[in-house]
């Protein structure tokens, strides 16, 4: 069998994506256009073009001006759709999606609009596709804590619909310290966390989502690497990191997809799991992220499914929910 039949064929999860980064530029012009938001771009084409980034912020930069297009219920629905009809392609079964609520209640988009729109897509994918998923919100780092806290309130009544939270934008400056307090309150409340450390930030930032945030997962993690002491802690400790190679190489993380690091990774005994982080952006969804990756560093069958069985037990699954998968 090829390498990529191997993997599409793979039972797997998605434990790191973005629903706004699933926005492909032509959902961009069709929302904008039914909902008369004007775009600072006059072609997919031209859209696409803009899509060379240097840095973590240059991304973000064109990724919440992307988002201005999102506006009603039908939207987040039409968008999480399409999400999970791609994912169903590449062989995905299941899907822990993280969501944005400041980029949408900062422009007036009421949070119930977004959930409820979420939602909805997620219980449809299950039902037409045999998809599972679940919803994890994400604080903005850029912002303040009372900000997060602000919005973990506008979360209460959907708790029930909620794994976890998450933190995510703008890395370096906006270390995992400055939410200690709003993570504990979510945690408190029963919810699971993770946060974004390591991609752009120090291996300090590592550690301080597991000591101040007690985080259940670590996002992207690359740069934990650079100590020996916390990579061991992290083999120790059964650590699942959310890796995204194609973010990486289209973000500057790594220079060349041959010199990413998951299969060191996965050498040295860290759990980690491949995961697309903003497909519509970076240019491929969960199966391209393997297949790529897959080549450009050489994974061995052996390695590919230790990915997929790391995807489902870095998961939020029970156990029953995940041999139910299998
Ligand atoms: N928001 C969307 N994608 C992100 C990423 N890779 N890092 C931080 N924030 C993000
Ligand atoms: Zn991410």
């Amino acid at each position: 069998q090829d390498l990529e039949g191997f993997i599409l064929g793979l039972p797997k999860a998605e434990l790191h994506l973005h629903i706004e980064g699933s926005l492909e530029p032509e959902q961009m012009f069709e929302f904008a256009r039914r909902n008369g938001v004007a775009l600072p771009f006059a072609s997919v084409e031209e859209v696409r073009a803009a899509y060379a980034f240097s840095n973590l912020q240059d991304f973000l930069d064109i990724y919440y001006q992307g988002a201005r297009v999102l506006l009603t219920r039908q939207d987040f629905h039409d968008l999480a759709m399409a999400y999970f009809r791609r994912v169903a392609a590449d062989g995905a079964r299941h899907a822990e999606i993280f969501f944005d609520p400041q980029t949408h209640t900062e422009r007036g988009v009421p949070f119930d609009v977004v959930a409820d729109g979420l939602l909805a897509a997620m219980d449809q994918a299950q039902a037409e596709l045999g998809v599972t998923s679940k919803l994890i919100l994400c604080f903005l780092r850029h912002l303040s804590e009372d900000d997060a806290f602000a919005t973990l309130n506008h979360a209460d009544p959907y708790l029930d619909r909620i794994v976890g939270v998450g933190l995510d934008s703008s890395e370096v400056g906006h270390p995992p310290s400055k939410f200690e307090k709003v993570f504990a309150a979510a945690r408190a409340r029963g919810l699971k966390v993770v946060a974004h450390a390591g991609e752009e930030g120090p291996p300090a930032y590592v550690y301080e989502a597991l000591d101040l945030l007690e985080v259940d997962r670590i996002d992207h993690g690359n740069r934990a690497l650079e100590d020996a002491a916390l990579t061991q802690r992290l083999v120790l400790e059964g650590m699942t990191l959310t890796v995204c190679p194609l973010s990486n190489l289209k973000l500057c993380v790594v220079d060349d997809l041959a010199a990413h690091p998951i299969r060191r990774m996965l050498q040295l005994g860290l759990r980690a799991t491949v995961n697309s982080d903003d497909p519509a952006y970076f240019g491929g969804y969960l199966g391209q992220n393997w297949v790529e990756t897959a080549k450009a560093v050489g994974l061995t069958r052996d390695e590919l499914v230790t990915l997929a069985r790391n995807s489902f037990t870095g998961s939020f699954l029970t156990d029953d929910e995940i041999a139910a998968h299998l």
